[in-house]
């Protein structure tokens, strides 16, 4: 008998139904091959479930995520909407999935293929033979705090956002880091601003009592200003880099580009009930519905889901050997392309990986 899993997906807007749609053509063909069945439920987000339905996250969607086995999710946003209400913005959307799921931790995995070693912005070098997680705490931190849009203060208007952590928040996203670390090469960067934030100060208390239950595990810990530099200029030396919301939104964009494009990389949205998978791009208003979307990130993400959330890892394995494969063999989406390559659009792309998986 068949393996039975209900996977919901928001493709969200821009490129997010593109690239969805190339996932899922891709897990489809995992499916065949180990025997799963997967039915799939298409649900609204974003801007455009506000163009529908007047808010960026319809209830039925959230309870659709809740109840399912894995929600593969495209992308949210877009010029259109940058003028509506600041709490029905589409990026709501996301926000509103991971913390009404309880998505505390965000794995960001960024592996430099060789194939693809020629495409980073950095030299050879540099960056051949980087493999490093950022595990992003995501449901905390300046993004969950209480804000003022806007208040007369002292004759001026002004603006503000708070930031807080608690011990809790910290030590479970600490815990995850360090035993994500252990499976891998046993190390651990956390990165806060310690120097200037109490926020940071009490997160490096933390993070290093924690660390006296991994004695196996090594901690270091790097101003956040610090950690962009050393991730241009030798992003080898990280293993697990362990930060709070907003710093790992940055640097996560900064290491994905490390790797060639940002098309590339995918992520897992993780806590205690259904995981999210997503890729860590946005929905690329300059390029949607042209059908040149990278979907790698996507399909890498639709591979995490298959890994965390269906615990098919053969599955997850074939996935990911496909995208090397297809990347070796030349096939290149424009983002990646150059010269002497294979140049294809998004289905085309994912049609390959599907291939050979
Ligand atoms: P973006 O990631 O959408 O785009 C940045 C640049 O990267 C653009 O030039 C884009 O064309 C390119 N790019 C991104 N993904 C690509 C892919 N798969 N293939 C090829 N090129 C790709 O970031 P942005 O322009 O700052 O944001 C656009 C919108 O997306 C905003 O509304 C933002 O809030 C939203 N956003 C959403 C998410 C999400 O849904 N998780 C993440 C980031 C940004
Ligand atoms: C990401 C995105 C989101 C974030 C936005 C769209 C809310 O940039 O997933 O990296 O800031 O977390
Ligand atoms: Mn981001």
């Amino acid at each position: 008998m068949s393996a039975k899993f209900d996977v919901v997906v928001i493709p969200g807007d821009g490129i997010g139904l593109e690239i969805t749609s190339g996932a899922v053509k891709v897990l489809e063909a995992a499916a065949k091959k180990y025997d799963l069945d997967i039915s799939y439920t298409y649900k609204d987000a974003g801007g455009t479930a506000y163009d529908k339905f007047g808010v960026p996250l319809p209830e039925d969607t959230v309870e659709a995520a809740k109840s399912s086995d894995g929600v593969l999710f495209g992308a949210v946003g877009g010029d259109k909407w940058d003028n509506v209400k600041p709490e029905l913005r589409p990026e709501k959307a996301i926000l509103g999935l991971r913390k009404q799921l309880g998505l505390y931790a965000n794995l960001r995995p960024v592996k430099v293929l060789d194939a693809l070693v020629g495409y980073s912005p950095l030299r050879t070098d540099r960056v051949k033979g980087t493999d490093l997680v950022i595990v992003r705490e995501l449901t905390g931190g300046i993004y969950f705090g209480d804000r003022c849009e806007s208040e007369q203060y002292n004759g001026a208007e002004r603006a503000w956002d708070l930031e807080n952590y608690s011990v809790p928040e910290v030590e479970r996203i600490a815990e995850l880091a360090f035993r994500t670390a252990k499976l891998r090469r046993g190390k651990v960067t956390s990165v806060d601003k310690a120097n200037v934030l109490a926020t940071s100060r009490l997160w490096r208390r933390t993070t290093a009592k924690v660390a006296e239950k991994y004695p196996d595990v090594a901690l270091d810990n790097l101003y956040v200003d610090n950690c962009a530099m050393q991730l241009a200029v030798n992003p080898k030396q990280f293993d697990v880099i362990v930060t709070g919301n907003l710093f790992g939104d940055i640097l996560s964009d900064e290491a994905a580009v490390i790797s060639g494009s940002i098309g590339m990389l995918p992520s897992a949205s993780l806590g205690d009930g259904t995981g999210l998978f997503e890729p860590i791009h946005g929905s690329a208003p300059d390029i949607a519905g042209k059908g040149i979307a990278n979907p790698l990130g996507t399909i890498l993400s639709a591979a995490m889901l298959l890994r965390y959330a269906l615990r098919e890892e053969q599955a997850a394995d074939s996935v990911e050997a496909a995208v090397d494969k297809v990347l070796a063999d030349g096939i290149r989406t424009p983002d990646l392309w150059k010269d002497g390559f294979e140049k294809v659009n998004t289905d085309e792309m994912a049609q390959a990986v599907a291939e050979r998986v």
